[in-house]
Protein backbone atom coordinates (compact mmCIF):
# COMPACT_ATOMS: atom_id res chain seq x y z
CA UNK A 1 0.00 0.00 0.00
CA UNK A 2 1.62 3.23 -1.03
CA UNK A 3 2.07 6.56 1.50
CA UNK A 4 -1.12 8.44 0.03
CA UNK A 5 -3.26 5.85 0.37
CA UNK A 6 -1.81 4.80 3.87
CA UNK A 7 -2.38 8.45 4.92
CA UNK A 8 -6.05 8.55 3.40
CA UNK A 9 -6.91 5.40 5.19
CA UNK A 10 -5.53 6.56 8.63
CA UNK A 11 -7.81 9.95 8.40
CA UNK A 12 -10.90 7.34 8.31
CA UNK A 13 -9.76 4.34 10.70
CA UNK A 14 -8.20 6.35 13.69
CA UNK A 15 -3.98 5.44 14.22
CA UNK A 16 -4.62 5.80 17.91
CA UNK A 17 -7.72 3.47 18.61
CA UNK A 18 -7.52 1.18 15.25
CA UNK A 19 -11.24 1.87 14.66
CA UNK A 20 -13.81 4.63 13.20
CA UNK A 21 -16.97 5.68 13.27
CA UNK A 22 -18.58 6.78 10.19
CA UNK A 23 -21.83 8.86 9.80
CA UNK A 24 -23.29 7.30 6.79
CA UNK A 25 -25.56 10.16 4.98
CA UNK A 26 -25.51 8.94 1.53
CA UNK A 27 -29.11 7.43 1.40
CA UNK A 28 -30.57 10.12 -0.99
CA UNK A 29 -28.84 8.59 -3.68
CA UNK A 30 -31.65 6.37 -4.72
CA UNK A 31 -34.33 7.46 -1.51
CA UNK A 32 -34.34 10.96 -2.04
CA UNK A 33 -35.38 13.06 1.04
CA UNK A 34 -34.98 10.06 3.75
CA UNK A 35 -36.48 11.40 6.76
CA UNK A 36 -34.15 12.86 8.74
CA UNK A 37 -31.96 14.60 5.96
CA UNK A 38 -34.76 16.52 4.13
CA UNK A 39 -32.73 19.22 5.61
CA UNK A 40 -29.16 17.71 4.77
CA UNK A 41 -27.09 20.51 5.98
CA UNK A 42 -29.04 21.17 9.57
CA UNK A 43 -28.96 17.39 9.93
CA UNK A 44 -24.91 17.16 9.43
CA UNK A 45 -23.92 19.70 10.97
CA UNK A 46 -23.92 19.11 14.72
CA UNK A 47 -23.40 15.51 14.27
CA UNK A 48 -19.79 16.57 12.60
CA UNK A 49 -17.63 16.98 15.27
CA UNK A 50 -17.87 13.56 16.33
CA UNK A 51 -17.84 11.32 12.96
CA UNK A 52 -14.76 10.41 11.71
CA UNK A 53 -15.96 10.10 8.62
CA UNK A 54 -18.94 11.27 6.59
CA UNK A 55 -20.24 8.78 3.83
CA UNK A 56 -22.29 10.76 1.09
CA UNK A 57 -22.82 12.11 -2.19
CA UNK A 58 -20.91 14.68 -4.29
CA UNK A 59 -24.06 16.57 -4.27
CA UNK A 60 -24.57 16.57 -0.68
CA UNK A 61 -21.07 17.11 -0.32
CA UNK A 62 -20.95 20.64 -2.09
CA UNK A 63 -24.08 21.97 -0.94
CA UNK A 64 -24.81 20.97 2.58
CA UNK A 65 -21.48 20.53 3.84
CA UNK A 66 -19.00 23.49 5.03
CA UNK A 67 -15.70 23.19 2.86
CA UNK A 68 -13.55 24.51 5.85
CA UNK A 69 -15.29 21.31 7.66
CA UNK A 70 -12.07 18.94 8.99
CA UNK A 71 -14.39 15.99 8.21
CA UNK A 72 -12.58 13.23 5.90
CA UNK A 73 -15.36 12.59 3.01
CA UNK A 74 -16.07 9.18 1.93
CA UNK A 75 -17.55 9.68 -0.96
CA UNK A 76 -20.21 7.57 -2.59
CA UNK A 77 -19.08 7.02 -6.37
CA UNK A 78 -22.03 4.67 -7.49
CA UNK A 79 -25.71 4.73 -8.33
CA UNK A 80 -28.36 4.81 -11.22
CA UNK A 81 -31.54 3.85 -9.80
CA UNK A 82 -34.29 4.89 -7.47
CA UNK A 83 -35.84 3.41 -4.79
CA UNK A 84 -39.00 3.15 -7.75
CA UNK A 85 -36.76 0.50 -9.63
CA UNK A 86 -37.54 -3.26 -9.46
CA UNK A 87 -33.94 -4.10 -9.76
CA UNK A 88 -31.52 -1.78 -7.63
CA UNK A 89 -28.73 -3.53 -8.22
CA UNK A 90 -28.10 -2.23 -11.66
CA UNK A 91 -25.35 0.32 -10.37
CA UNK A 92 -23.08 2.21 -12.58
CA UNK A 93 -20.14 4.50 -11.12
CA UNK A 94 -21.54 7.44 -11.40
CA UNK A 95 -18.09 10.07 -10.16
CA UNK A 96 -15.35 10.32 -12.07
CA UNK A 97 -11.78 9.87 -9.82
CA UNK A 98 -10.95 13.39 -10.54
CA UNK A 99 -13.74 14.43 -9.56
CA UNK A 100 -13.28 12.80 -5.90
CA UNK A 101 -9.61 14.42 -5.82
CA UNK A 102 -11.19 17.30 -6.62
CA UNK A 103 -13.25 16.68 -3.39
CA UNK A 104 -10.56 15.88 -1.84
CA UNK A 105 -12.36 12.63 -0.62
CA UNK A 106 -10.55 10.36 1.56
CA UNK A 107 -12.06 7.04 -0.01
CA UNK A 108 -14.50 6.40 -2.21
CA UNK A 109 -17.23 3.64 -1.86
CA UNK A 110 -19.37 1.72 -4.12
CA UNK A 111 -21.80 -1.19 -3.75
CA UNK A 112 -21.63 -4.47 -4.80
CA UNK A 113 -24.72 -6.66 -5.02
CA UNK A 114 -23.79 -10.26 -5.06
CA UNK A 115 -26.26 -12.84 -6.23
CA UNK A 116 -28.25 -10.24 -7.65
CA UNK A 117 -28.95 -9.61 -11.56
CA UNK A 118 -26.48 -7.21 -12.19
CA UNK A 119 -24.31 -8.94 -9.87
CA UNK A 120 -21.30 -9.53 -12.67
CA UNK A 121 -22.04 -5.72 -13.59
CA UNK A 122 -20.88 -4.11 -9.90
CA UNK A 123 -18.10 -6.43 -9.28
CA UNK A 124 -16.64 -5.72 -12.60
CA UNK A 125 -17.28 -2.19 -11.60
CA UNK A 126 -15.41 -2.63 -8.04
CA UNK A 127 -12.21 -3.97 -9.69
CA UNK A 128 -12.72 -0.85 -12.27
CA UNK A 129 -12.86 1.29 -9.28
CA UNK A 130 -9.96 0.12 -7.33
CA UNK A 131 -7.47 0.52 -10.59
CA UNK A 132 -8.51 3.78 -10.68
CA UNK A 133 -8.74 4.72 -7.30
CA UNK A 134 -5.16 2.77 -6.72
CA UNK A 135 -3.43 5.29 -9.30
CA UNK A 136 -4.37 8.19 -6.91
CA UNK A 137 -3.75 6.32 -3.45
CA UNK A 138 -6.97 6.62 -3.23
CA UNK A 139 -8.91 4.07 -0.49
CA UNK A 140 -12.11 1.74 -1.96
CA UNK A 141 -14.91 0.82 0.57
CA UNK A 142 -17.19 -1.79 -0.60
CA UNK A 143 -20.56 -2.26 0.58
CA UNK A 144 -22.29 -5.15 0.37
CA UNK A 145 -26.16 -4.23 -0.78
CA UNK A 146 -28.50 -7.30 -0.21
CA UNK A 147 -30.88 -7.43 -2.98
CA UNK A 148 -34.32 -8.75 -1.98
CA UNK A 149 -34.08 -12.05 -2.02
CA UNK A 150 -30.83 -12.85 -0.06
CA UNK A 151 -30.76 -13.88 3.69
CA UNK A 152 -28.42 -11.89 5.71
CA UNK A 153 -27.05 -14.27 6.97
CA UNK A 154 -22.61 -15.47 7.93
CA UNK A 155 -22.69 -17.52 4.97
CA UNK A 156 -24.01 -15.14 2.22
CA UNK A 157 -21.93 -11.74 3.65
CA UNK A 158 -18.79 -14.04 4.51
CA UNK A 159 -18.99 -14.41 0.60
CA UNK A 160 -19.87 -11.20 -0.57
CA UNK A 161 -17.22 -9.56 2.29
CA UNK A 162 -14.37 -11.83 0.33
CA UNK A 163 -15.02 -11.14 -2.92
CA UNK A 164 -15.02 -7.52 -2.07
CA UNK A 165 -11.46 -7.71 -0.55
CA UNK A 166 -9.95 -10.44 -3.86
CA UNK A 167 -11.31 -7.73 -5.97
CA UNK A 168 -9.10 -5.03 -4.22
CA UNK A 169 -11.18 -2.89 -2.03
CA UNK A 170 -9.54 -1.88 0.69
CA UNK A 171 -12.08 -1.90 3.53
CA UNK A 172 -15.74 -3.48 3.25
CA UNK A 173 -19.29 -2.36 4.78
CA UNK A 174 -21.43 -5.27 5.68
CA UNK A 175 -24.36 -6.07 8.31
CA UNK A 176 -23.38 -7.78 11.37
CA UNK A 177 -24.63 -11.43 11.52
CA UNK A 178 -24.51 -14.62 13.03
CA UNK A 179 -20.94 -15.90 13.36
CA UNK A 180 -19.64 -12.38 12.75
CA UNK A 181 -16.38 -13.27 13.76
CA UNK A 182 -15.62 -15.82 11.54
CA UNK A 183 -16.38 -13.45 8.41
CA UNK A 184 -14.26 -10.72 9.98
CA UNK A 185 -11.67 -14.27 10.06
CA UNK A 186 -12.45 -15.00 6.69
CA UNK A 187 -12.18 -11.44 5.76
CA UNK A 188 -8.40 -9.84 5.12
CA UNK A 189 -9.50 -6.78 4.92
CA UNK A 190 -10.90 -3.96 7.97
CA UNK A 191 -14.58 -4.80 8.31
CA UNK A 192 -17.44 -2.00 8.98
CA UNK A 193 -20.85 -2.24 10.28
CA UNK A 194 -23.89 -0.57 8.87
CA UNK A 195 -26.42 0.69 11.10
CA UNK A 196 -29.45 -0.72 9.10
CA UNK A 197 -32.95 0.56 9.69
CA UNK A 198 -34.04 2.68 12.46
CA UNK A 199 -34.54 0.90 15.88
CA UNK A 200 -34.52 1.55 19.43
CA UNK A 201 -31.45 3.43 20.48
CA UNK A 202 -30.21 0.52 23.21
CA UNK A 203 -30.66 -1.77 19.93
CA UNK A 204 -28.32 -0.17 17.93
CA UNK A 205 -26.21 0.48 20.36
CA UNK A 206 -26.03 -2.70 21.12
CA UNK A 207 -25.18 -3.59 17.40
CA UNK A 208 -22.27 -1.38 17.71
CA UNK A 209 -20.95 -2.97 21.10
CA UNK A 210 -21.76 -6.36 19.71
CA UNK A 211 -19.67 -5.10 15.92
CA UNK A 212 -16.95 -4.16 18.02
CA UNK A 213 -16.90 -7.16 20.77
CA UNK A 214 -16.63 -9.38 17.47
CA UNK A 215 -13.78 -7.74 15.32
CA UNK A 216 -15.48 -4.76 13.29
CA UNK A 217 -13.28 -1.89 13.17
CA UNK A 218 -16.04 0.46 13.15
CA UNK A 219 -19.32 1.49 12.43
CA UNK A 220 -20.91 3.19 9.52
CA UNK A 221 -24.37 4.23 11.07
CA UNK A 222 -27.23 6.73 9.26
CA UNK A 223 -30.72 6.81 10.74
CA UNK A 224 -29.82 4.98 13.79
CA UNK A 225 -27.96 8.28 14.38
CA UNK A 226 -29.87 10.90 12.38
CA UNK A 227 -33.28 9.74 12.96
CA UNK A 228 -32.82 9.21 17.15
CA UNK A 229 -34.70 11.75 19.01
CA UNK A 230 -31.41 12.78 20.16
CA UNK A 231 -28.74 12.16 17.70
CA UNK A 232 -26.13 13.67 19.11
CA UNK A 233 -26.42 11.58 22.42
CA UNK A 234 -26.58 8.55 20.07
CA UNK A 235 -22.79 9.32 17.82
CA UNK A 236 -21.50 10.32 21.34
CA UNK A 237 -22.48 7.21 22.86
CA UNK A 238 -21.55 4.89 20.14
CA UNK A 239 -17.81 7.04 19.76
CA UNK A 240 -18.08 6.03 23.34
CA UNK A 241 -18.60 2.52 22.54
CA UNK A 242 -15.98 2.02 19.41
CA UNK A 243 -13.24 4.12 20.59
CA UNK A 244 -13.50 3.83 24.63
CA UNK A 245 -14.23 0.19 24.59
CA UNK A 246 -17.36 1.27 26.88
CA UNK A 247 -20.10 -0.85 28.55
CA UNK A 248 -23.51 -1.09 26.84
CA UNK A 249 -25.30 0.27 29.88
CA UNK A 250 -22.65 3.40 30.03
CA UNK A 251 -22.63 4.12 26.28
CA UNK A 252 -26.55 4.32 26.93
CA UNK A 253 -26.53 6.73 29.76
CA UNK A 254 -23.92 8.50 27.22
CA UNK A 255 -26.86 8.74 25.14
CA UNK A 256 -29.67 9.73 28.17
CA UNK A 257 -27.58 12.54 29.49
CA UNK A 258 -27.43 14.21 26.44
CA UNK A 259 -31.14 13.73 25.59
CA UNK A 260 -32.06 15.07 28.76
CA UNK A 261 -29.66 18.40 28.29
CA UNK A 262 -31.69 19.35 25.07
C1 LIG B 1 -26.68 2.01 1.54
C2 LIG B 1 -25.56 2.53 2.37
C3 LIG B 1 -25.88 3.50 3.39
O1 LIG B 1 -24.83 4.39 3.62
C4 LIG B 1 -26.12 2.87 4.71
O2 LIG B 1 -26.61 1.59 4.66
C5 LIG B 1 -27.03 3.74 5.43
O3 LIG B 1 -26.79 3.68 6.75
P1 LIG B 1 -27.92 3.18 7.74
O4 LIG B 1 -28.38 1.84 7.23
O5 LIG B 1 -27.21 3.09 9.06
O6 LIG B 1 -29.01 4.20 7.75
O7 LIG B 1 -24.45 2.18 2.21
O8 LIG B 1 -26.21 1.02 0.68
Amino acid sequence: MDWGLKNRLSKIIQPKTGKTVMLAVDHGYFLGPTKGLEDAQKTIKPLLPYADSLMLTRGILRNCVDAASRVPVVLRVSGGNSVLDEDLSNEALTVSIEDAMRLNAAAVTMSIYVGSPHEHQTLANLGRLVDEAQRYGMPVLAVTAVGKNMARDSRYLSLCCRIAAELGAHFVKTYFCENFRALVKSTPIPVVVAGGKKTSEKEALTLAYNSIKEGAVGVDMGRNIFQSDSPVGMIKAVRAIVHDGTQLEKAFSIYEKEKKAR
